[in-house]
């Protein structure tokens, strides 16, 4: 299990202090397991590692080698919950330069995240002279940002291999009945998989959201399972005393409490990046309203000690750090002698770069701590899908818990809708001609 280290905030939350959550958590916990809280119909994510379709999960497996023996290309459509965690599972479990060395499986692109007109362009330039399927991924199916894209690809491959080979290659997982997806899917013939009614976006990697891209990129997703199962049962522990997911997310109410309102999400490993990504979705989109929550953040070091080192350092006190190390690199590599010396770094030659990274991040965490930022360090043993699922699952835990600790509904996103209604009516979207007179005004 993802280990928890809390001895670094013993000069900012004493013991006390501490204990003093433990019945509050507690109760947050009862809550979303027994589901009497605000947007229980949300939390089937807690059971999913044991009670997941098994027929699904192996159409899923069967569709990602159809994909790996027919593409050099997976294009992968989705936005928000229907995007960043398939993203960083992959990154993470393989590496962030995954496309360069596609050593197992096609390359794969996400789309659909934005609205750049060169970003696709470019998607569809890399897929030239390529053989491509797509996997679009949207509960609804109505999203701005993966329609349009998916109406470019589907254009794309139909112009390629025509509608009888196009519709080998299309892939949708979205909702089972409803939605206009689903509807276009079953007319066109075309596999789908399902996003379970009862997880939303965000808590959505571990079903075929995440699984089928997960898989296409040649990870075990049984493996996957199998640790976020392990999880399950670490973690549906009650008592505060043994349960790290309700102490993590105690500390955090803690810290904001005493007024450290930025949590930075830090890693060594440049591989972590995307599944940064997904952690700041899942806490900030869970605890950000009813003007409260923690601002999630993060950085990879030691690149980002150069850039964002000295604010962390030095700058504003409201900011704490959750650090979150693996104990082995999938690889080894050792400094280079050099004759001359010229750098003067023989003193490292030989030394394994893994013990240097480790000795970069216990020297940043005493200075970040002495300079007054808060940390926790979580500790993994390695990068491999089943560690992966342990952590993925620690991290929704701790986040739900976390959530009815600050007393909002972690499973709702009000606020998302606010930017979509100004920009349907800027864009004239039928129905919304009275505010666009309104919001120009504003633009004015
Ligand atoms: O977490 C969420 O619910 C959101 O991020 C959604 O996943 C995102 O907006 C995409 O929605 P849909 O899958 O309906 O296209």
């Amino acid at each position: 299990m993802p280990k928890l280290d809390f001895r670094y905030l013993k000069d900012f939350i004493s013991e006390e202090e501490f204990s003093a959550k433990a019945a509050k958590a507690e109760e947050a916990h009862r809550t979303l397991l027994t589901k009497s809280g605000a947007g229980n119909d949300f939390t089937g994510f807690v059971e999913l590692p044991e009670e997941y379709d098994r027929e699904e999960f192996s159409r899923i497996i069967s569709a990602a080698e159809k994909i790996r023996n027919q593409s050099d290309v997976l294009i992968v459509i989705g936005i928000g919950g229907s995007y960043l965690g398939a993203r960083a599972v992959i990154e993470l479990a393989t590496s962030s330069l995954r496309n360069r060395l596609c050593k197992n499986g096609p390359e794969i692109y996400f789309a659909g995240c934005n609205l750049s007109p060169d970003y696709m362009a470019e998607i569809a330039e890399i897929c030239e002279d390529k053989d491509f399927s797509v996997n679009v991924i949207s509960k609804s199916g109505t999203t701005t940002e993966p329609a349009i894209a998916f109406r470019f690809f589907r254009e794309l491959l139909e112009k390629k291999y025509g509608k009888e080979g196009a519709k080998e290659r299309i892939f949708c997982t979205t909702d089972k009945a409803r939605g206009t997806l689903k509807a276009v899917a079953d007319k066109e013939g075309w596999e789908t998989f399902v996003v379970p009614d009862d997880i939303g976006g965000r808590f959505s990697v571990l079903t075929p959201v995440g699984l089928l891209p997960i898989a296409a990129a040649g990870i075990d997703i049984n493996e996957l399972m199998v640790g976020a199962a392990e999880a399950k049962k670490e973690y549906e522990n009650p008592v505060f005393a043994e349960n790290e997911a309700m102490q993590y997310a105690a500390a955090r109410n803690i810290l904001l409490e005493k007024g450290k309102a930025l949590e930075l999400l830090v890693s060594y490993e440049p591989s972590f990046t995307q599944m940064a990504e997904w952690w700041k979705q899942l806490f900030g989109e869970s605890e950000g309203k009813d003007g409260k929550g923690i601002f999630p953040c993060s950085a990879i070091f030691s690149m980002d000690l150069h850039s964002l080192g000295q604010f962390v350092q030095d700058g504003t006190r409201n900011l704490f750090e959750t650090v979150v190390r693996f104990e082995k690199a999938q690889k080894k590599l050792a400094v280079a002698f050099d004759e001359e010396n010229s750098d003067g770094l023989n003193f490292l030659s030989g030394m394994d770069m893994q013990e240097i990274n480790e000795k970069a991040r216990l020297g940043t965490l005493v200075a970040h701590t002495e300079g007054g930022v808060p940390n926790i360090v979580i500790t993994c043993e390695e990068r491999n899908p089943k560690e992966i699922g342990k952590l993925i699952y620690f991290f929704e835990i701790a986040c739900a818990v976390s959530g009815y600790m600050l007393g909002v509904n972690p499973f709702n996103q009000p606020g998302v809708e606010s930017y979509k209604k100004n920009m349907f009516a800027l864009l004239g979207k039928p129905g919304y001609e009275d505010m666009k007179a309104a919001i120009e005004a504003k633009l004015d």
